[in-house]
């Protein structure tokens, strides 16, 4: 290629093309055509009707039978990104998988990908599977940038495809499921760059929730013997909720002020996330003969992984929390607690219960405008581990298109175990107009096929549910739900598993 002319320079000691505003130049999310209402599901399962709805947030859940796997969706999602944007498979040169639901221990899923390439006649592309549950999708993403920003980079794109299933058992984690997968096409003069420098990580050994019991039988045995003898899902995760949502917020806690002390440091003024306070306008020289510096900008946009909406609404809490310093609003006072440090903020799980409540609700306003439009999909489809948090980016474009450029969007990236991130992008009109943010919010379509999906009942839901347990680890089978009428056009799916384990992938014809 040259990727696309623009952005793209010769290194100075003539290696290769160095490449400036590298980041994503385009985004496709997929999601199973099947779903169940969480409304459906608090009746069915008989607890308080709003304790999915309103208490997790949620308010639908995709699934998928034994008809797709995190293969398939991958294929569906990689598809969609090239079709859609008129990618050939020879212009791209690295392509990387965010997972952490493989089907095979030893065998990546983009070999499985490669499909596509190889049909084009290329097989020259970088890049496995990066494993580390929620994580893996941004650790992939931070390869490619690097990979287009170093001197290895050959001019060519690079793809990073997230795709996870998360199912858990009956029970309170279980309205938290779900399923879905996002692509991104990554190389430089990008609408949405990352920005270099301000990215802080966190990197620690947790058991909050890890899946030993899907890997290796004995442990699945074990399992089971500690639970009584009732069985163990085997895709299951073993994990611990309230230690997992402990772990994701005091996070949080430990990056954004890491973050924000390298914001100042580069910027020369404190980082404010929310619109209001001291912070908001920056100091201007009164008299200069100088042109001012640029004014840097707060984040007019926060992405956060999202198990379940409700937990989104208290980290984006949280941060305005850190925010405060001796502006405590009215309605958080009265909680009584001393609120006045909020760069020491007290563990989550020591947050008193009233004060929670009132942080999310003196939070909510700016939440709507700075949150809510990049959830709409993690609040349909469910928990998509690596892809959850990378959903918001399609659904940013599709909302606000060209009105994103010059505003700056903070990612808080969580895996369990624990590895997390804390970065932000920034949005800019690209030279070349082949992927400007007018022109992709021209062609989504996103929010469309979230209406055209199959509501399905908890029952059939249940159903589905068990055939997928049932084929788990399974060979020899053909796949029966959901109905081949049910997926989408265009759709990938598992046609069938033969007696070597070998999977076999198909897809659904495009709609004449
Ligand atoms: N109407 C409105 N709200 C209600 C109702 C009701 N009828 N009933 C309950 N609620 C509220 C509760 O007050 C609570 O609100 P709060 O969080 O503001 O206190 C909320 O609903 C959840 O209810 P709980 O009883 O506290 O929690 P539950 O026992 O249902 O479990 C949990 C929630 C732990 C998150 C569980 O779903 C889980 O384990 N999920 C999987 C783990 C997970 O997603 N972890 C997150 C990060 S790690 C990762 O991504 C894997």
């Amino acid at each position: 290629m040259a990727a696309n002319g623009a952005g793209v320079a010769a290194h100075a000691n003539g290696a290769g093309p160095q490449a400036d505003n590298v980041g994503i130049l385009a985004a496709e999310v997929y999601f199973p055509s099947t779903y169940v209402r969480q409304e459906d599901l608090e009746r069915h399962d008989g607890v308080s009707s709003g304790k999915y709805t309103v208490g997790l947030g949620q308010q639908g859940l995709s699934f998928v039978g034994d008809r797709e796997d995190a293969v398939s969706m991958a294929l569906s999602v990689l598809r969609r990104l090239l079709e859609r944007h008129n990618i050939s498979p020879l212009e791209v040169g690295r392509l990387e998988v965010g997972t952490e639901t493989s089907v095979d221990s030893s065998k990546s899923i983009k070999s499985y990908l490669m499909v596509m390439f190889e049909e084009a006649g290329n097989t020259d592309v970088e890049g496995v599977d990066c494993v580390q549950a929620c994580y893996g999708g941004t650790a992939a993403v931070q390869n490619a940038v690097n990979w287009v920003e170093s001197r290895s980079w050959d001019g060519r794109f690079a793809v990073v495809v997230m795709t996870d299933i998360s199912l858990y058992p009956a029970g309170p984690a279980r309205p938290t499921s779900g399923a879905g997968a996002v692509a991104l096409l990554i190389g430089p003069d990008a609408p949405l760059v990352l920005e270099r420098g301000l990215s802080t990580t966190h990197m620690a050994h947790a058991y909050d929730f890890y899946k030993p019991s899907g890997l290796y039988p004995a442990v699945r045995a074990a399992l089971r013997e500690r639970a009584g003898g009732a069985v163990v899902e085997h895709a299951a995760p073993a994990m611990d909720g309230p230690l997992s949502v402990y772990c994701y917020l005091s996070t949080l806690d430990l990056l954004y002020p890491r973050y924000a002390a390298k914001f100042e440091k580069r910027h020369g003024r404190p980082f404010p996330l929310g619109d209001a306070g001291r912070h908001a306008t920056p100091p201007r020289p009164i008299y200069t003969f100088c042109p001012a510096p640029p004014v840097p900008r707060p984040a007019n946009h926060a992405l956060f992984p999202a198990p379940y909406n409700k937990l989104v609404q208290k980290a984006f809490a949280r941060l305005m929390y850190h925010d405060m310093h001796g502006e405590v609003p009215e309605a958080l006072a009265a909680c009584g607690a001393d609120l006045r440090d909020g760069s020491h903020p007290r563990p989550p799980m020591q947050m008193p219960r009233d004060l929670d409540k009132a942080l999310v609700a003196a939070a909510f306003a700016t939440y709507d405008r700075k949150v809510r439009p990049s959830t709409c999909v993690a609040r349909q489809c469910g928990n998509m581990y690596t892809a959850s948090i990378w959903s918001g980016i399609p659904q940013l474009i599709e909302t606000t298109g060209a009105a994103l450029e010059g505003r700056r969007i903070l990612l808080y990236s969580y895996g369990s175990g624990i590895s997390a991130s804390m970065f932000s992008l920034l949005a800019r009109a690209p030279h070349a107009p082949r992927f400007s943010l007018a022109r992709l919010q021209a062609t989504s379509d996103l929010a469309m096929r979230l209406a055209r999906r199959v509501p399905k009942s908890p029952e059939e839901f249940e159903q589905a549910v068990q055939l997928a347990e049932q084929r788990y680890c399974a060979g020899n089978y053909k796949p029966e739900l959901p109905a081949l009428e049910e997926l989408e056009p265009g759709t990938f799916y598992l046609a069938e598993v033969d007696a070597r384990y070998r999977r076999i992938y198909a897809r659904k014809p495009l709609a004449q």
